[in-house]
């Protein structure tokens, strides 16, 4: 019988995984079973679920002094899934399970009074690391869908209960490995072919999803703003296999892959008004990405967004900028990806008739530039298309539905996005360690290098930037939204008429 029993598990830092050895050592002296090496109040907790879930099994703790030590102990250890290798490290050292197997797996798991394995968050980072590390993977029933996609090369065992591992182990009842998981395509993503009239949105958010260009819609209530949102994921191209993948490993450890199915569609995220700051950046009592991680790859739609607390506006600003969210714990920084098309939505004014004079308030127009203040200029200055929805006419309503739809648009953003990633491969990161892919990510010298319009392209643009006095931040927005434009043109260079167009999805804010 061994004296201290190994156990590997994982602790998360971000998507990171970090490797965990849960030492348990079994001695004489007064009966006791402590937790020792930075655990949080989960995994404190811990104890008691395990000493039940033994119990249930018919095996009481010995009468002994139990130690269990998380190492390395200066790494804060949350969540739940540490029951599972606790319980297998009491069970080796009982000489119930036989170490030299154990050793070979990396376990994570929540365990209920009965015995039962309860899903956890982030199986899907600790098979990709086992994997890595050579090792096989325990993790619950529930999550095996989810570990198996980290490679049929991955041994998983996946039981219900404690029991049917030891009975694995004991070679009466062998677990079959699980099956890689996808998430079934339910109602297809809503089509843009539902949206009568508004043709100049419809315009602006090809273009938005050609460049991945952030996009402002202002306009009245009921003017098809958040159908027009929710429609953005369904011009954008799939996910490519490694990026359904990463998209996923955030959604595994914010707990959120429904019973460990891999994401196959670009997420659509539209958090509410009243969402946290932990809920939207991340962070929190317990480490998990936040809204904006959770958009990673896709879009993130704000709704009414003056209404949003101006603390969080700003502090989704790092965010959109370098596509990482960085979230403070009580020692150290953990980083989630959070690379999103941000997609924004607001009424003109709070009451959201300003065009409207016979609807509008008394206190029309001075209060739309009230409200539009209430958003800072540098957010403004990270969305390139800013653009009008008018309220949709009675006409248009009854318009057939338009002859083009979704698929359609969806053929053309391919196309323009292939054109991209074809320039920008060609530049390597840039500048140092940041991919550029797509020409919203364009900025700078490199922008002046492939965004530079011809000789009446640049005419147009000065003229345009001084009467509007447009700033250094604006003026490139203009040319980013050009070489989109003529991207969708298939043109070479960025022309006069591409300048143009750029212009028009500039609306200018009142009173600024
Ligand atoms: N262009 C449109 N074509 C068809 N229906 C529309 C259009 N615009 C609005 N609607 C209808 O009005 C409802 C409200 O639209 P919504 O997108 O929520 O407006 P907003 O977000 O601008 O307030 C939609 O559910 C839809 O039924
Ligand atoms: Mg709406």
């Amino acid at each position: 019988m061994v004296v201290v029993a190994r156990v590997n598990t994982v602790a998360f830092q971000g998507i990171d995984v970090l490797g965990i050895d849960v030492q348990v050592q079994m001695s004489g002296g007064i009966v006791a079973f402590t937790v020792v090496g930075l655990p949080d109040k989960a995994v404190g907790e811990s104890r008691e679920r395990v000493r039940a879930a033994l119990h249930a099994l018919g095996l009481a703790l010995p009468a002994k002094r139990i130690t269990v030590n998380l190492a390395p102990a200066d790494v804060l250890k949350e969540g739940s899934h540490f029951d599972l290798p606790i319980a297998l490290g009491l069970l080796t050292v009982m000489g119930v399970l036989p170490d030299a197997e154990i050793a070979r797996y990396v376990a994570l798991g929540e365990l209920a009074l009965d015995g039962a394995l309860t899903p956890v968050a982030g199986v899907l980072p600790a098979a990709i690391d086992a994997l890595a590390n050579d090792r096989g993977l325990i993790c619950p029933a529930a999550c095996g869908g989810e570990a198996a996609w980290a490679g049929p090369e991955l041994d998983v065992l996946a039981p219900a209960n404690l029991l049917a591992l030891i009975n694995h182990f004991k070679g009466t009842q062998v677990l079959t490995p699980p099956k890689p998981r996808l998430q079934e395509q339910d109602a297809p993503p809503p089509d843009l072919r539902d949206v009568k009239g508004n043709e100049t949105a419809k315009r602006a958010l090809e273009v938005a999803a050609a460049g991945s260009h952030n996009l402002l819609m202002v306009g009245p209530p009921g003017s098809g703003k958040s159908m027009l949102a929710a429609r953005l994921p369904g011009l954008l191209p799939p996910l490519d296999p490694a990026e359904a993948l990463e998209v996923s490993m955030i959604h595994s450890v914010g707990g959120l892959l429904e019973e460990g199915r891999l994401l196959r569609q670009r997420p659509y995220r539209a958090p509410h008004q009243s969402a946290s700051l932990p809920a939207l950046v991340g962070g929190g009592t317990r480490a998990r990405p936040g809204e904006i991680s959770l958009a990673h790859q896709g879009v993130l739609f704000l709704d009414e967004l003056p209404e949003f607390p101006r603390a969080l506006l700003e502090a989704l600003r790092q965010p959109l900028e370098t596509g990482k969210a960085v979230v403070s714990r009580a020692n150290h920084h953990v980083t989630y990806p959070a690379r999103v098309q941000l997609v924004a939505a607001m009424n003109p004014c709070r009451c959201g008739h300003l065009d409207d004079a016979s609807l509008a308030c008394a206190r029309a127009p001075k209060c739309a530039a009230d409200y539009q203040s209430k958003i800072s200029g540098p957010l403004f200055d990270r969305i390139d298309l800013h653009i009008d929805v008018p309220a949709v006419s009675p006409a248009d309503l009854s318009l057939p539905p338009p002859a083009e739809g979704s698929a359609d648009i969806a053929a053309r953003v391919a196309v323009a996005r292939a054109i991209q990633a074809e320039r920008y491969g060609g530049f390597g990161p840039y500048p140092a360690g940041r991919a550029v892919r797509t020409n919203a990510e364009a900025d700078g010298e490199l922008l002046e290098k492939v965004a530079s319009p011809d000789a009446s392209g640049r005419a147009l643009l000065t003229e345009a930037a001084e009467r509007l006095k447009l700033s250094a931040r604006g003026y490139h927005r203009v040319m980013r939204v050009g070489r989109t434009l003529a991207d969708l043109d298939g043109a070479e260079g960025v022309r006069r008429r591409h300048i143009a167009e750029a212009l028009s999805y500039r609306r200018i804010a009142p009173g600024r």
